[in-house]
Parts: C-alpha cells; sequence; structure tokens
C-alpha cells in the first residue's frame, strides 16, 4: 500500500478553459505534483457536462482539448493518471448508492444548483440537482485526502463530506474525509468586465474572461479594457474590486504577493499595471500553447494517455465500489 497522500480533481469539458480554470485549479494540479507525497489522478469530468445540454461534436472537441491542456500545462500522466469520467463506470454505480444517503434538502440549498436554475431555467433536469452526489463519488472513490479547486466548488467539498460521514457512521468506516486545497490567491478570479461576478466561460461577453487559447493580441485587448474605478492608485480596497482582481491574477501568474504589487506599482497608473499584468499572462501562456499545438497533432498518444489513464483509474475506483457494495449488503457476484 502506498502512504503517498491522494488528491483527486476534475474539470468538466463544457467549453475552452478560461485563466480563472488555471490559476484556481489546473496550475495549483502542475504545483502539487512536485511535491513527492502526493499521488494524484486527474479527471475529465465529462459525465457532469450533460447536466446542461452540450452538442455532442462540441463535448467531442472540447473533451479532447482539454486532455491536451491539462498536459500542455504540465501534468505528468506518468505521475498522475488523467482519465475521462465516463471510462470509469464506478463513478455512476458509487453515485447511485450515495444518492440513496442524500437529502433532497441539502441538495436543494447548493449554490450552484440554484445559480443553474436560474441560467438554464428551461432545462432544470434531475441530473442538476444531484450533480453534488456525482461529485462525492468522485472523490470518495479514490479515497482522496485533498482535492484542489477554487473558491466555486468549497460547498460541494463540504456536501462530500457530510455524505461520506453519514455512510461511515450507517455502515462502519469506508470512506476517507477529503480536504479542499484551495489556492490563498486566484482561488475567486473575477470577470474582467463585472468584478462582482466570477470569471465563467459561460459569459455572454467574452471580454469578460481570458481563455487558455486566446491569441496574444486578445488578452492584451481584454487586459487594457478591464473594468478599474475611476482612481489610479494600484492597491487593494473598497469599491476597488477591478484593480484587485487584476492584482490576484498578476500575483498568481508572477508569484509575487500582493503587497509587493502595492509597492511595485507605487506612484504608477493603471495603464502602466495593465500593460504588466497583460505581457506576465501572455508570457505564462505562450509555452502552454505551444505545447498544445504540438500535442494536437499527435492524437495517437493522446489517447495512450487516456486509455492508461483509466485502466490505473479502474482498479482503484473499481475497489471502493467492491467495498461500498459489500457493506450495503449486495450479493457479491
Ligand atoms: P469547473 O469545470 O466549473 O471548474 C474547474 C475548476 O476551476 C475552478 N474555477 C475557478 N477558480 C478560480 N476562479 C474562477 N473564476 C474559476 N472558475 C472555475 C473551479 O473551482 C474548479 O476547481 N464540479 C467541478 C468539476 C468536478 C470536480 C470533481 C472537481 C467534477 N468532479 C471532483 C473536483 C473533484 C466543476 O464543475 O468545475
Amino acid at each position: 500500500m502506498s502512504e503517498k497522500k491522494r488528491i483527486l480533481s476534475g474539470i468538466q469539458p463544457s467549453g475552452a478553459l478560461t485563466l480563472g480554470n488555471y490559476v484556481g485549479a489546473l496550475r495549483n494540479w502542475v504545483e502539487l505534483q512536485t511535491e513527492d507525497e502526493y499521488e494524484a489522478f486527474y479527471m475529465l469530468a465529462d459525465l457532469h457536462t450533460i447536466t446542461v445540454r452540450q452538442e455532442a461534436k462540441n463535448l467531442r472537441k472540447n473533451s479532447m482539448d482539454l486532455l491536451a491542456l491539462f498536459l500542455a500545462a504540465g501534468i505528468d500522466p506518468e505521475k498522475s493518471p488523467i482519465f475521462f469520467q465516463s471510462h470509469v463506470p464506478a463513478h455512476v454505480e458509487l453515485s447511485w448508492v450515495l444518492s440513496c444517503n442524500t437529502y433532497m434538502g441539502e441538495l436543494s440549498r447548493m449554490t450552484q444548483f440554484k445559480d443553474k436554475c436560474q441560467k438554464h431555467a428551461d432545462n432544470i433536469n434531475a441530473g442538476l440537482f444531484t450533480y453534488p452526489v456525482l461529485m462525492a463519488a468522485d472523490i470518495l472513490l479514490y479515497q482522496a485526502d485533498l482535492v484542489p479547486v477554487g473558491h466555486d466548488q468549497k460547498q460541494h467539498l463540504e456536501i462530500t463530506r457530510d455524505i461520506a460521514k453519514r455512510f461511515n457512521n450507517a455502515y462502519s468506516e469506508t470512506f476517507k474525509l477529503p480536504e479542499p486545497y484551495i489556492p490563498k490567491v486566484g482561488a475567486r478570479i473575477m470577470s474582467l468586465q463585472d468584478p462582482t461576478s466570477k470569471m465563467s466561460k459561460s459569459d455572454p461577453n467574452e471580454n469578460g474572461y481570458i481563455l487558455l487559447l486566446d491569441t496574444p493580441d486578445a488578452i492584451v485587448r481584454k487586459i487594457k479594457r478591464a473594468v478599474t474605478d475611476s482612481g489610479s492608485d494600484v492597491r487593494r480596497g473598497e469599491g476597488k474590486e477591478g484593480v484587485e482582481n487584476l492584482m490576484s491574477i498578476f500575483s498568481a501568474v508572477t508569484g509575487k504577493t500582493m503587497d509587493e504589487i502595492e509597492a511595485e506599482f507605487d506612484g504608477k497608473g493603471y495603464g502602466d499595471f495593465k500593460s504588466a499584468v497583460a505581457e506576465a499572462v501572455v508570457e505564462e501562456l505562450r509555452p502552454i500553447q505551444e505545447k498544445y499545438n504540438e500535442l494536437m497533432s499527435n492524437r495517437d498518444y493522446l489517447q495512450q494517455v487516456y486509455r492508461q489513464g483509466a485502466q490505473i483509474a479502474n482498479r482503484v475506483a473499481m475497489k471502493t465500489v467492491s467495498k461500498v457494495y459489500r457493506k450495503v449488503g449486495f450479493i457479491q457476484p
């Protein structure tokens, strides 16, 4: 048995990846990989995407894009298996058992569910409601200790722990209780056009988000247009959410602290600051984009990565499902 701590996380291939996804999650996965005390599993959460209507053709493209971006960002599949959620049937199997241990009341309190009901009022399906149960299954199957995510997933981690505790109490110790790993800076990157709402690929205004595959020109343009305030000081504070958001982005990609950034731009205006942020983001993304382009012309390799990932993931996940089935009283096949 490995003594290493387990990590599990995932991203939905529901559209192009944003700088928010990268800074809030993917980038930290790459950093955690350099610490030898962890053994990580990274999942492309394709099952989750169909809670919102997807066009099959787009889903296929987005899935391969996201896989290439995981690799381009620096996830090493030899260290950390990368797999598609739909290639590991145990996710759906455990999800059923867990859904019989989850209350309607707790699911109806999920803010993401409430948000999505507003955004997709014509398609409030049962999957949207039970989404957190599937996410709990994703995590608990791998007995994960740590789940690196952005701030918006915190509530889903809490319900995962509640479900795990409830199951453990009812059927004896079965699941590890996972901890969220939420970065201090960058866990909530906000829209560049509205710093009160999170940067999201579903934003109808494309100036609100930066995509990992945006051209340098587009990145510069979007950052130059980012909403700030009528002042000119690069610092945090009341009414300065727009500047603070740009500072978080700058901090995340350069490793400078917020205090260091305030000192560096003391007496300089927003123009200088925005140019520096844009340049830092362009330089951070340049090697990722180059690697991505290389990988997309090597389909065989991509296939090999996800097949190998699914093999390893299936082994671990099936073990947990067998244990759970045994505990609830199903006859062993
Ligand atoms: P998803 O696909 O919406 O987002 C993927 C990751 O990106 C983070 N994130 C952000 N971080 C900072 N600022 C932002 N503006 C921003 N937008 C997104 C998210 O917090 C997330 O970490 N339900 C999950 C996917 C999932 C999962 C899992 C995650 C399915 N199963 C198991 C962890 C463990 C989701 O929809 O993330």
